[in-house]
């Protein structure tokens, strides 16, 4: 073998070393899956390595990096695109552009991202937020807001909501020519803990008249006090988001300052004081047998009443909509809830599901048993479309 052969094979080697993950036997698409694993660890580590550099944070790299799948908003022969405010509150707005005799569907979605990153312009939301509208024949609406870390809590939160509260107006339903009965609040990730969050707020605000039909969350993030359930231990190096990442954006959404992070990722950040919220979120109560696995529940895990003092966010149920109590959650509309096997976020969303299910609410849940965090973002995966369809099939005929 000739030198350059040598070195070639050689960096080969850290190649597929570096681009290799192990991934169960039930994936499909597995050589895709490292591809784009591969792009995303890539950014990642630059991101962090500029950091070290104090270059620039690392979210501002990671948005700089997503922004390149912006898209504008154009029409095409079936839906109108338009991009407008509601409140000045940016958002992109998906009409299908055949006349209806009836009033429409509507369905008001928040895009994904750790509160950090993402906007309702990348392709794979437009996309999406099309098929939605063309297919259900319904107006959709498309909600940016201000994002960390720039921005932290209450800001996206209070973006959403007041974009929302605009839309579930009679007078902008009109103009919309939506049908006040039949409007689905949806989102995910990120999303889906803001959509959760905003669903539960409408029930006590009494300025809002309408009744929200359908909560739909994909892949929520729906608590802030353990990041040490069985799905955060087992998936902490799953594709696409590890629990380090969501650590950080947890933490990012809340503040700034790093010594969070450091506290979570040792999940202490909440102290001995609040030990009556974990009732709310405890796994052991509230997972399926089956999620438990070997997993021992410890309640040991108290921090220090610093942390949890200067971010009074922790305990807020606006940040952790499992921190409801059941008077609130028995009031909630019908709500579509979907899990994939390999994910952090996986436990946050089956907790929800008992937790609604045990005071009445109807609840279809989809677990997806090969499926990783993000698949609904992954359009041109074959089981990104596949999940997508079936989403969509049920939202036609629940909504
Ligand atoms: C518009 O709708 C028609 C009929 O359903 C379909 O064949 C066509 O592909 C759609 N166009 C776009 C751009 O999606
Ligand atoms: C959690 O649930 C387990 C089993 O149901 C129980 O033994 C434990 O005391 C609970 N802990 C908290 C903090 O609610």
């Amino acid at each position: 073998m000739g030198k350059k052969s040598f070195y070639v094979l050689i960096v080969g080697v850290l190649v597929a070393y570096y681009a290799y993950i192990p991934l169960p036997e039930n994936f499909e698409e597995p050589w895709k899956m490292m591809w784009m694993n591969t792009k995303m660890k890539t950014f990642v580590h630059l991101a962090t390595f500029l950091e070290l550099l104090g270059i620039k944070h690392f979210m501002d790299s990671m948005m700089i990096a997503m922004s390149i799948r912006e898209v504008p908003p154009v029409s095409d022969e079936n839906v109108t695109v338009t991009d407008t405010t509601f409140n000045d509150i940016p958002v992109r707005v998906f009409v299908p552009t055949r006349k209806s005799k009836e009033l429409r569907r509507a369905v008001f979605y928040i895009h994904g991202g750790g509160w950090c990153l993402g906007s309702a312009a990348l392709y794979n939301y437009d996309m999406v937020s099309r098929w939605t509208a063309d297919r259900l024949d319904a107006v959709f609406i498309s909600t940016n807001y201000r994002l960390a870390p720039k921005y932290h809590f209450p800001i996206q939160f209070e973006d959403v909501y007041r974009a929302l509260r605009w839309f579930l107006r009679i007078e902008v339903l009109e103009q919309y020519g939506v049908n006040p009965e039949r409007i689905a609040i949806s989102g995910d990730s990120s999303g889906g803990n803001l959509a959760a969050a905003v669903v539960q707020q409408l029930l006590d605000d009494p300025d809002v008249k309408i009744k929200i039909k359908i909560q739909s969350l994909i892949y929520p993030a729906l608590q802030i006090l353990d990041v040490h359930t069985p799905s955060y231990q087992e998936n902490a190096h799953a594709p696409s988001l590890s629990k380090s990442l969501m650590v950080r954006f947890w933490s990012e959404y809340i503040t700034t300052d790093r010594s969070l992070e450091k506290a979570m990722l040792l999940n202490q950040h909440v102290s001995v004081g609040s030990s009556h919220l974990f009732k709310f979120v405890n796994w052991s109560s509230l997972l399926p047998e089956k999620f438990k696995k070997g997993y021992v529940y410890k309640n040991k895990m108290y921090g220090s009443s610093e942390i949890t003092k200067k971010y009074p966010a922790l305990l807020d149920v606006k940040v952790s909509p499992l921190l409801a109590d059941d008077s609130k959650l028995r009031n909630l509309p019908l709500t579509y809830i979907l899990t994939c096997q390999y994910d952090v976020l996986r436990d946050d969303g089956l907790m929800y599901v008992t937790r609604l299910r045990n005071v009445g609410v109807q609840v279809t849940h989809h677990h997806v048993e090969a499926g990783f965090h993000g698949i609904f973002s992954f359009i041109e995966f074959k089981m990104g479309s596949r999940i997508i369809n079936q989403y969509l099939s049920w939202l036609n005929n629940n909504l």
